[in-house]
């Protein structure tokens, strides 16, 4: 049974167990139903064999070795790959401007922290990935436990996965993928390459880009190390079973014909408003569905600015070449065209 029909289930067993609001007593009455399914594990209902088969599930999906869900974000998916494959005093080589669990997951882990840089492109104010010769040479000389890599960065350019497997093959170095901002990837032909299952272990949050709600995220690992005894270090005992039902409905749309449709539907918008918007220059990224812009005369911060104040418009991230705006499978025609209406304006 799926996790969601599990927990709509009715139970005649009177609960002296946590939590204690027993799916009834609500303070927020916008979230009546968010109490109806919040259990824990008892013996009236344990959802904890669900779950076990809807992280199979999917699994199967990814065609991964083993898929975790995460209720905590990819903070804690990094964390968890790092605590599984690395030791005390093992290096790891991470990107220096990498998110900052990066650094808290080799802190954790009492190992030592090589960093990289990686390339930049001057025009957009952006970083690109690092050199793989630049790389290899590092995993050379340092022979790290492992590296991890952003793919893609916040802008949405992807490393060579494949060939980055390779080198670290030659060190016996665990590749580490940060595909937070990648989850899409593996539904849809026209983006980028997932590295769901080249890669030894890869994070995705399904909140960024997915449709799913905070901060759920999914840890991939393709080892045969034992990832669930660093799970049990860093998670709490309760989760939250309708977030992790939410992440079973959110894996099962994505990959269902609706939920492929709708990511080409939105590819294919960008794409429109792209060709519409002769007065934009546009990075020529790999992800399509992160929009980093320019506007000749203006600087990055400026654009934003406008953006926000003359058209009510807010970006993500901006610098002061760029701007950038994120999409993703909530992103519909509709706010699209907003974009596109203000765009043309600029
Ligand atoms: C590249 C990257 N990795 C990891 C994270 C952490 O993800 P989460 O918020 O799902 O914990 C973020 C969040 O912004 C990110 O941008």
């Amino acid at each position: 049974m799926s996790l969601l029909n599990l927990l709509k289930k009715k139970f005649f067993k009177t609960l002296f167990t946590t939590p204690s609001h027993s799916q009834k007593f609500f303070l927020l009455s916008k979230f009546r139903q968010f109490y109806k399914y919040d259990i824990s594990e008892t013996d009236t209902h344990n959802p904890q064999v669900a779950l076990k088969s809807a992280e199979e599930k999917a699994s199967k999906i990814y065609q991964t070795k083993k898929t975790h869900f995460l209720t905590n974000g990819s903070t804690s998916g990094i964390i968890t790959a790092v605590l599984t494959c690395v030791k005390r005093n093992d290096k790891v080589l991470i990107w220096k401007d990498a998110h900052i669990c990066h650094q808290n997951a080799v802190k954790l882990a009492g190992a030592e922290p090589i960093f990289y840089e990686t390339n930049y492109d001057e025009s957009f104010g952006i970083s690109k990935p690092a050199d793989i010769n630049y790389l290899e040479s590092l995993l050379q000389k340092y022979k790290p436990k492992a590296l991890i890599i952003t793919s893609p960065t916040y802008e949405g350019f992807v490393s060579d996965i494949k060939a980055l497997k390779q080198i670290c093959e030659k060190t016996n170095t665990y590749l580490i993928v940060d595909e937070a901002h990648g989850a899409l990837y593996p539904f849809s032909e026209k983006l980028p390459q997932s590295s769901v299952n080249i890669a030894d272990f890869v994070v995705q949050s399904l909140h960024k880009t997915a449709g799913g709600l905070n901060p759920t995220a999914l840890l991939h690992n393709n080892t045969d190390l034992n990832s669930e005894k660093a799970l049990e270090m860093i998670n709490t005992t309760s989760p939250s079973y309708p977030l992790l039902a939410s992440i079973e409905k959110n894996i099962n749309y994505l990959n269902s014909s609706k939920g492929r449709k709708k990511i080409n539907e939105l590819i294919q918008n960008i794409l429109n408003l792209k060709n519409n918007c002769p007065n934009i220059e546009f990075c020529n990224n790999d992800d399509i569905t992160k929009i980093v812009i320019k506007v000749k005369g203006i600087s990055g911060f400026e654009l934003s600015e406008k953006l926000y104040d003359e058209f009510n418009i807010e970006d993500e991230k901006t610098n002061e070449k760029s701007t950038m705006l994120l999409t993703g499978i909530g992103t519909d025609k509709q706010k699209l065209n907003r974009l596109e209406q203000s765009l043309k304006k600029l």
